[in-house]
């Protein structure tokens, strides 16, 4: 089991580099099955959860070829199988676009069905009902979720809660149906935009990605294409949290600031100071900072997967904050661990409720899932002493070279690895 130790204390400087989105590189990469040809996927960012579908593409039968650390080429002209087995999908949820892809594709899909997660139940009922409308008979049977279709045809789908999942699958199983699609109540996420552009680039036509209305003219046929993957929002927001949990400045580059606004926003109620310069955003704070509430909403509200880390951030402020989380039944529960670390927050139900202590203090603690894995190290590097975090393979899910990044801006950091070849521990 690999550890991250951290000594909290020092306030972080210089400018770190935000890799390529998570979320849209798993719509991009599952979307890439949609052609008969040859995808080169540029800024794909070296995270787990990117790898384990990449894995399951190629269980298919799809060619993949890493080009350099971050450039991937997908050749999809032969698929051998329609299935995606469980062993995919208990390691990653996201392997669930593959059934909307293969559907798309090829009529007939069989995708093990997710199950629930530490942060929720998180069901695929819309999912469903959207390949339901375009004509599949869905089943669920032995634990696999199947949909087959004589053909697909467009019609109106209207999403009860917005999903951005939903939206996604949605998107993949009907680029290639007959007629118009129209979505109505999607999501709105930045990777929401990123997928139906890369599924533009190979020949789509969906127009409204990004608005409340997403309007899909099916086409016959998809081919591959080039595509750059877009900046990470919550990778970025993590490292703007970073800056103001430590009392630092640092630069965050390669964003897209538009992204960041409502995380920005509530930094500058907080009384950080957030500079926006082309494709940065320098963060500068000074403690004491504010409390202030924060409620999570689909974009282009607060982040849900910034919850744990401003939550952190404002367990350390002065005066009250009550966090309110409207996405996730289940998103609260890694206060427990930070309990461990003297932190005074109250949560009852969807809502946190904190007046901020002055200095956390360091101990050993669990991550629970990927973001409460990233609020305890940002905990870490303001807690007096040393911090241990043990299941680091949540925050390696989503996060690229974290305590390396961490440390070039003067964390005090490293990962302790059980090195069963020399039968001890190594820190790197
Ligand atoms: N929901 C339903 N029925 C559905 C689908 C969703 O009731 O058919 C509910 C969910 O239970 C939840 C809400 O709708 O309460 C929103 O869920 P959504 O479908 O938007 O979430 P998701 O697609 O499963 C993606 C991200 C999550 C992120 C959420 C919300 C990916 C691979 N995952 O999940 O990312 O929290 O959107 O923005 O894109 C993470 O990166 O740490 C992460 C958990």
């Amino acid at each position: 089991m690999e550890q991250l130790i951290i000594n909290g204390g020092a306030a972080l400087h210089g400018r770190v580099d935000i890799s390529g989105a998570k979320n849209a590189a798993l719509g991009i990469i599952a979307a890439a099955l949609l052609a008969d040809g040859v995808s080169t996927i540029e800024n794909v960012p070296c995270v787990n959860d990117v790898r384990v579908l990449i894995e399951a593409i190629m269980d298919l039968g799809v060619k993949v070829e890493y080009l350099d650390e971050h450039t991937v080429k997908i050749d999809s002209r032969k698929v051998d199988k329609l299935v995606v087995d469980y062993e995919h999908i208990k390691k990653i949820r996201a392997s669930y676009y593959l059934l909307g892809a293969l559907l798309g594709r090829f009529n007939r899909s069989e995708v093990a069905m997710p199950g629930g997660c530490n942060i929720g139940q998180r069901p695929i009922d819309q999912h469903i009902k959207g390949f339901e409308a375009l004509g599949a008979t869905v089943e669920l049977e032995h634990g696999m979720v199947k949909a087959t279709a004589d053909k697909l045809v467009g019609t109106n789908i209207y999403l009860d809660v917005v999903s951005v999942g939903a939206t996604i699958n949605i998107m993949l199983s009907a680029v290639m149906a007959e007629g118009l699609t129209v979505i109505e109540n999607p999501a709105k996420e930045p990777h929401i935009v990123d997928v139906a552009n890369y599924l533009n680039s190979m020949g789509a036509d969906i127009k409204g990605a990004g608005t409340d209305l997403i309007k899909i003219h099916g086409v016959e046929k998809m081919h591959g294409s080039e595509y750059m993957i877009i900046p990470d929002q919550i990778e970025a927001g993590t490292y703007m949290v970073a800056a103001a949990i430590t009392g630092g400045d640092v630069v965050v580059g390669n964003l897209i600031p538009k992204h960041m606004e409502a995380i920005s926003a509530k930094l500058h109620e907080m009384g950080v100071e957030v500079t926006e310069e082309q494709d940065t955003l320098r963060v500068t704070a000074k403690h004491p900072l504010k409390g202030v509430n924060v409620k999570t909403l689909p974009y282009p509200g607060f982040p849900t997967d910034m919850q744990p880390q401003m939550t952190v951030l404002l367990s350390i402020a002065e005066g009250p904050s009550v966090i309110t989380e409207s996405i996730f039944e289940n998103r609260f529960s890694y206060v427990d661990e930070l309990n461990r670390m003297g932190v005074k927050i109250k949560v009852d139900g969807n809502t946190a409720r904190t007046d901020g202590v002055e200095m956390l203090q360091g101990a050993e603690i669990t991550a629970t899932d990927l973001r409460a894995g990233a609020a305890m190290v940002l905990a870490g590097l303001v807690a007096h002493g040393e911090t241990v975090i043990n299941h680091v393979d949540f925050i390696d899910r989503g996060y690229e070279f974290i305590e390396h990044k961490l440390r070039s801006l003067g964390a005090d950091i490293v990962r302790k690895t059980d090195d069963v070849d020399r039968g001890m521990f190594k820190v790197v």
